[in-house]
């Protein structure tokens, strides 16, 4: 209603002052809010997210740290649940950058003064949030919704976020120079949609203790074995392919259509622009396990290991 759209604005323009703030990596203001250090183009879609959106029982929420593979995910669960309706030939994946197929609640869908209008779509709904579980709204967690959650090593994650953030072409935020610049804010956790080890870690237990509800994927696991994890993400959504699919070659076929050389060299990957005034095509880049050796000191790398080790110690998960 358009009550609630004003009354959010004025929650937002009240809010923001009392925020602890600190500078993302890329300069730009970070929030702190309910645990959470949201981007400033994240805050509004957050709350208004968590304030308004009802989820349905058919509903398939991806989450994800920032750079931990969500667009491979998106465009991999795309393909799985809508494999009986397009062919990999007629795929909108085509035509289509991921990120408008599987729209982000707080950064797209919930973004804007006017709410979206989700009812219309039709089920399953597929969406993605890069929220901590505590923080999704109650109706997420509440209703048989499922969620596939990425994560990825995180060194890896930190590398691919350094190369995205100089990307950003803001005004007044001097961009990020070198990797250790600002590296002290990301050690205590200072990240876009971090810190890390609160993201994980939530959908981590949620996963341990629901597992019908979570699913957990590690990045690396994907890169092994594209095959196995496609046959999991199709079981776990209730859809597993049939041996009649796995004869024909279907699950090869969505893995080589949703590869990174595959997305990142079709026309609308390359030259597209997304709405936020991001190219589509920073979204592809290297796509390899490790490469943080190429950008992070041995220092760097030792300290913040052991900062994130510390973290999950006890949780039974490890990088
Ligand atoms: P690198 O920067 O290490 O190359 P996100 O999608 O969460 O923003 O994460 C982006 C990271 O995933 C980037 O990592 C990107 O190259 C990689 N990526 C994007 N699409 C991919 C795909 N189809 N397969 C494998 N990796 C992919």
């Amino acid at each position: 209603s358009s009550n609630g759209e004003s009354e959010l604005k004025d929650e937002i323009q009240g809010l923001l002052a009392s925020f602890p703030s600190e500078r993302n990596w890329d300069g730009a203001p970070l929030y702190f809010y309910k645990g959470v250090w949201y981007p400033v183009f994240a805050i509004r879609g957050a709350l208004s997210f968590q304030k308004h959106f009802i989820a349905q029982d058919t509903d398939i929420i991806l989450a994800s740290m920032p750079k931990s593979g969500t667009t491979w995910l998106k465009a991999l669960t795309f393909s799985v649940v809508n494999r009986n309706i397009y062919s990999p030939k007629e795929s909108p994946l085509l035509a289509t950058p991921p990120h408008e197929l599987v729209r982000f609640f707080e950064i797209d869908l919930y973004s804007k003064t006017q709410l979206p209008d989700l009812k219309q779509l039709p089920s399953p709904r597929i969406f993605s949030s890069h929220s901590h579980y505590g923080t999704l709204p109650q109706s997420i967690r509440d209703s048989g919704c499922k969620i596939v959650y990425i994560c990825r090593n995180p060194l890896d994650q930190l590398v691919s976020y350094f190369h995205f953030a100089r990307k950003f072409k803001r005004e007044n935020y001097k961009p990020l120079s070198s990797i250790d610049e600002g590296f002290d804010n990301v050690c205590l956790g200072i990240l876009s949609h971090g810190p890390f080890w609160d993201n994980v870690l939530g959908y981590w237990k949620a996963s341990l203790e629901r597992p019908d509800k979570v699913l957990f994927l590690k990045y690396e696991d994907l890169k092994e074995d594209i095959i196995s994890n496609l046959k999991k993400i199709a079981e776990f959504l209730g859809i597993p392919f049939t041996e009649e699919e796995e004869k024909e070659g279907v699950i090869e076929e969505i893995s080589r259509l949703c590869s990174l050389d595959s997305l990142r060299n079709l026309e609308v990957n390359k030259n597209s622009v997304r709405p936020s005034g991001l190219p589509n095509s920073s979204f592809f880049r290297k796509g390899e396990v490790g490469d943080w050796v190429n950008h992070l000191s041995p220092s760097m790398a030792e300290n913040y290991l052991k900062i994130v080790e510390e973290k999950l110690s006890g949780s039974g998960l490890t990088f």
